[in-house]
């Protein structure tokens, strides 16, 4: 009979897995097997990224949205939760203190929120790019048609973050409303890897319903479409959501599957998640370990960042999170790695 350290070892030597196998390793999760992925890992992070991280600024510019996924707490439907945009002004204000600290990567994200119009979003990313022409422009806006994908692409917009969210069409229902489709969601990747973004995608751990071999689905996904970077995090529960009596995600099963996804894919972008730094006070720095090589500290005004609240007890929503940035480049040295001033392409993109 094969056990799960033979399949794991497997993985290190080929990269791939069936879903039976992925599914194994998930469901046969231990503190031994957990480690031995986090060595694997380690080795190519240092052979990829030594122990250098990369940060990216978040600015988080709207929380309007016109979706109503059940997990997400700006969801259309939460009539609790105090909307806010920030202004061209505003968020180039954010993008040019995020220069200052050493930023060089700067992710305008926010609710699907059509009041900024492709129009106003090229603007946004041109005078970003004006600016600072050593900044790469990320967006994370969601769903949007070819053509604005390219627009913002020709403003200056390199790298788009659009999580899959769950590779399996049949958990994409439980956790989405009848009018959003899997099918236009996974189209849009495709789309923007055409137009030539680096791109990420990801998805929840342990959203409400998923199963081992859903997780295995995402795995296998991972896998063969190799997006640049992946973002991971548990799910986190929302007092204001259909899901708020679920629960949340763990440490372990995050931390082991950073780790898998290091190994599929050893050269991907992987973040350390904020949500992985709310459910543990040192799930970052457990991240890194783990394989992760990217931080993605927030730049919001502190004035807006507790209405950006995605699932509860959100970190760094404090006013003594005013400055993330020395607050993580701490806890990044803490376990050895170092946070470097760079602009952070996925090794290998041309
Ligand atoms: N828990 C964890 N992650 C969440 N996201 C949205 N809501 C939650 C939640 N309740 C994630 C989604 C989304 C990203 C911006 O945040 O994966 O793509
Ligand atoms: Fe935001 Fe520590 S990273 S407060």
């Amino acid at each position: 009979m094969i056990n799960a350290t033979d399949i794991l070892e497997k993985l290190n030597k080929e990269h791939s897995l069936s879903l039976a196998e992925y599914e194994c390793l998930i469901e046969n999760i231990n503190p031994d097997i957990m480690e031995k992925a986090a060595e694997y890992a380690r080795v190519y992070q240092k052979q990829y990224y030594g122990n250098k991280v990369f940060t990216r600024g978040l600015v988080e510019f709207t929380n309007f949205c016109r979706n109503n996924c059940y997990y997400c707490g700006i969801r259309r439907d939460n009539g609790q939760c105090e909307r806010y945009r920030l202004s061209k002004e505003d968020i180039l204000e954010c993008a040019n203190a995020g220069y200052e600290l050493g930023f060089r990567t700067v992710v305008l994200q926010g609710g699907e929120d059509f009041a900024y119009s492709d129009e106003s979003i090229c603007e946004i990313v041109s005078a970003i790019k004006k600016a600072h022409p050593d900044v790469a422009v990320t967006l994370s806006i969601g769903e949007r048609s070819r053509e604005s994908y390219e627009a913002y692409f020709k403003a200056g917009a390199s790298r788009y973050l659009l999580r899959h969210e769950t590779a399996n069409p049949v958990h994409y229902g439980r956790l989405h409303p009848k009018e959003m489709s899997f099918e236009h969601r996974m189209n849009c990747l495709r789309e923007l890897r055409e137009i030539g973004y680096q791109v990420g995608a990801g998805f929840m751990v342990q959203s409400p319903g998923q199963t081992a071999h859903d997780l295995a689905m995402d795995l296998k996904f991972i896998e063969e479409f190799k997006p640049d970077m992946c973002g991971i995090g548990p799910f986190i529960s929302h007092k204001q959501t259909p899901f708020a009596k679920e629960e949340s995600g763990t440490l372990e099963m995050t931390l082991f599957l950073l780790s898998l996804i290091r190994i599929i894919y050893p050269q991907v972008l992987l973040p350390a998640t904020t949500a992985l730094g709310t459910i543990d006070p040192c799930g970052r720095e457990k991240g890194l370990q783990a394989g992760a090589n990217v931080v993605m500290p927030n730049l919001s005004p502190t004035s807006v960042r507790k209405m950006y609240t995605l699932y509860d007890n959100k970190i760094c929503t404090g006013e003594e999170a005013a400055e993330c940035r020395g607050c993580l480049q701490r806890r990044v040295a803490s376990v050895g790695y170092e946070i470097v001033e760079d602009i952070g392409d996925r090794v290998g993109f041309k």
